[in-house]
């Protein structure tokens, strides 16, 4: 069987640091070694409220990110999700085989939902479920996941075994998880308690994330402001401990350089802020800026991106009408 990759961002925003570091930076990588479809899951986005016109242009924006940070399109399929139909049909079909249990379990329905649970959409619950039929319906056999997707990722597994076992053969893979990203939580620069987080700003000043097509003067005020203690760095990982800023300005550091938070303090140890602010500035510049510029060069011809979103799609839904035409009469459908 071919590897294959399935993976989905939300255009719930614009993109950013957190997003880029724990997800699109492995994107690029897997190119090489495995066929790979990535998503706009703008159905996912839905779960929360959305303006139409900005859902349409942040999945635009996102399929230009996804281009910027070196995504081919043509090799690969990049693509967004309500374009093909068969994610919604198959979520449905999957959430008569999940149990109320599984997704009662499930932590980041609990976190999102806040307090007025009660006022949480019912596709807010079911997520898991979509995300589940996001994977299986191109029987992606890995799946690059952040720490806070492992749980919806083993409720995919979950599922698929138990429609394995309901209808006798084994129709799905189990899609293993790919954990470069793990370990790379970035927090906001304002309040290193919460995740760097697109929804985060509605309301709110943005100086907590850098966006992705933040330009250089943005980037180094962002890092300048960063909320930090007054003590240097420490020489050794073990004196983050409790210096929750010191360890995300590190963490982020060591993401940007593939290397260790170890390393990052063997050069920065003892350090104070300020030095160690202006080496993280540079280093996030020469990473993004290039980013920025190709991410802006793609928005200006929207028709493009559009062409490029619409051949995806229509190779993505070759492959997902395939799995449900034997999937139907397998499950007793008509159609
Ligand atoms: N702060 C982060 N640190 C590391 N990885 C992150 N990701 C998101 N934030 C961070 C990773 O980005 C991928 C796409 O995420 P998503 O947009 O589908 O959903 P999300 O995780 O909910 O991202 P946001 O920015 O927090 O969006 P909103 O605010 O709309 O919910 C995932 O692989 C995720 O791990």
């Amino acid at each position: 069987m071919r590897k294959r990759v399935f993976s989905g961002v939300q255009p719930s925003g614009g993109l950013h640091l957190g997003n880029y570091l724990g997800a699109l930076k492995h994107f690029v990588r897997l190119q090489s070694q495995y066929e790979c479809l990535y998503c706009a899951v703008d159905l996912h986005a839905l779960t929360v409220p959305q303006k139409s016109d900005s859902l349409r242009a942040h999945t635009r924006a996102l399929a230009a990110a996804f281009l910027a940070c070196g995504i081919a399109p043509k090799r690969h399929i990049v693509f967004a999700q309500s374009a093909v139909r068969e994610h919604s049909e198959l979520a449905w079909l999957l959430a008569c085989v999940a149990r109320l249990g599984w997704l009662n379990r499930m932590t980041q329905f609990k976190e999102k939902s806040g307090k007025d649970r009660e006022q949480a959409s019912v596709g807010l619950y079911a997520y898991p479920v979509l995300m589940a039929a996001d994977v299986l319906l191109y029987r992606a056999t890995h799946v690059p996941v952040g720490e806070d997707q492992k749980q919806h990722l083993e409720l995919a597994r979950d599922i698929a075994a138990r429609f394995n076992d309901t209808y006798g053969k084994p129709f799905f893979p189990l899609p293993e998880p790919l954990i470069a990203g793990i370990g790379t939580r970035i927090m906001s620069l304002r309040d290193a308690s919460r995740k760097m987080s697109k929804s985060s700003v509605r309301g709110e000043s943005d100086m907590g994330l850098i966006y992705l097509t933040d330009d250089a003067d943005a980037i180094q005020r962002k890092i300048q402001k960063a909320k930090t203690d007054a003590a240097p760095l420490p020489r050794e990982p073990q004196g983050l401990g409790n210096r929750a800023e010191a360890r995300n300005l590190v963490g982020m550091m060591a993401a940007l350089q593939d290397a260790s938070a170890a390393q990052v303090l063997q050069e920065h140890g003892g350090q104070g802020f300020a030095v160690f602010k202006k080496a993280l500035a540079d280093c996030l510049i020469a990473a993004l800026e290039p980013i920025g510029k190709e991410t802006n060069r793609l928005m200006a011809d929207p028709q493009e991106l559009d062409r490029v979103l619409e051949n995806g799609a229509q190779r993505a839904q070759k492959l997902a009408a395939a799995t449900m035409q034997e999937l139907r009469p397998l499950m007793g459908l008509w159609g």
